[in-house]
């Protein structure tokens, strides 16, 4: 799909890997709505990419359609949704309170499906639209990440996967980013201390322990490459493939190999 002048939005846009795709997308010529729960940070991005700042909790049915009714009274009808923001629970182990539950399973899984409803139709009747999600290699090999995290990132897959299975004969196009660790606020990192190039050194924490660690301009550059050639996954960490491989061709081998190894971690 070309991309020049058309509408694309981005929640969780004012920091890391949503603040990156505001700003690949607009190299890529789209017309680009920042949305995100701090408003002062959208409105930062929004204004060095030259779109539009919201304010909107994705958690909210309301809110996400009060986001695309804007973002088409701005820039048309949205071309591109990349579903994007999320957060980590940091509980211990299964005791996480409902409250908490609740609100990482709005914010992590219902919030792809807020957007789908609301712009799924329109394109459909264009025949043509891109819904790109940022779920995490979580999705695919679990790993280290918490409870809520595993459950809602894997829950975000299966939906996509579906929508893909459902729509994806009439011009839509899902693609999931599935990375393990990138260098953004989810790591420590506050990109509000650094100078608008995001080449300062201050606010970056030292991430040398967590192995590979990507930044979130490659998150966003292989996410749009991936939808524009048409791949449902986009994977920075190599290694993430790999794993999910040896997990589908031996489930249980995977299982009792990374038990092994996620027991070393906590040790
Ligand atoms: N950083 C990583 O290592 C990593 C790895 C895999 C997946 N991810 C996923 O990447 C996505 C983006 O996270 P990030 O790493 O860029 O983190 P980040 O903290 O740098 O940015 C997240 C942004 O989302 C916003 N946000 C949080 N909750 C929101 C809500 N309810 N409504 C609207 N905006 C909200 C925050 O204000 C922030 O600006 C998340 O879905 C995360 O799960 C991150």
């Amino acid at each position: 799909m070309e991309l020049a002048g058309r509408c694309a939005v981005v929640t969780g846009g004012g920091h890391g890997i949503g603040r990156a795709l505001a700003e690949e997308l607009t190299a890529r010529g789209a017309r680009v709505v920042v949305a995100d729960l701090n408003v002062e940070r959208a409105q930062k991005v929004a204004a060095r990419v030259g779109g539009i700042a919201a304010a909107c909790d994705v958690g909210s049915q309301d809110a996400v359609n009060d986001l695309v009714a804007s973002a088409e009274d701005a820039f048309g009808p949205v071309a591109v949704f990349c579903s994007n923001a999320g957060f980590s629970d940091t509980g211990d182990g299964l005791q996480v309170s409902a409250e908490d539950l609740r609100r990482i399973v709005d914010v992590n899984l219902l919030s792809h499906v807020w957007a789908a409803q609301a712009v799924l139709p329109g394109m459909l009747d264009r025949g043509a639209g891109w819904l790109i999600q940022t779920i995490s290699s979580a999705a695919l090999i679990t790993g280290p990440s918490f409870m809520g995290y595993t459950l809602t990132k894997h829950g975000a897959l299966g939906f996509a996967e579906w929508v893909a299975l459902n729509y994806g004969h009439r011009g839509i196009q899902v693609t999931c980013l599935c990375p393990n660790a990138v260098n953004t606020g989810m790591l420590g990192r506050n990109e509000d201390d650094e100078d608008d190039e995001h080449d300062g050194a201050a606010g970056r924490p030292d991430l040398s322990a967590l192995g590979e660690v990507v930044e979130p301009e490659d998150c966003a550059r292989q996410a749009l490459d991936a939808a524009q050639t048409g791949r449902f996954l986009a994977l920075p960490h190599p290694r993430v493939g790999d794993s999910f491989l040896r997990k589908a061709t031996d489930y249980d081998a995977w299982l009792a190999r990374t038990n092994q190894r996620l027991q070393r971690m906590r040790e």
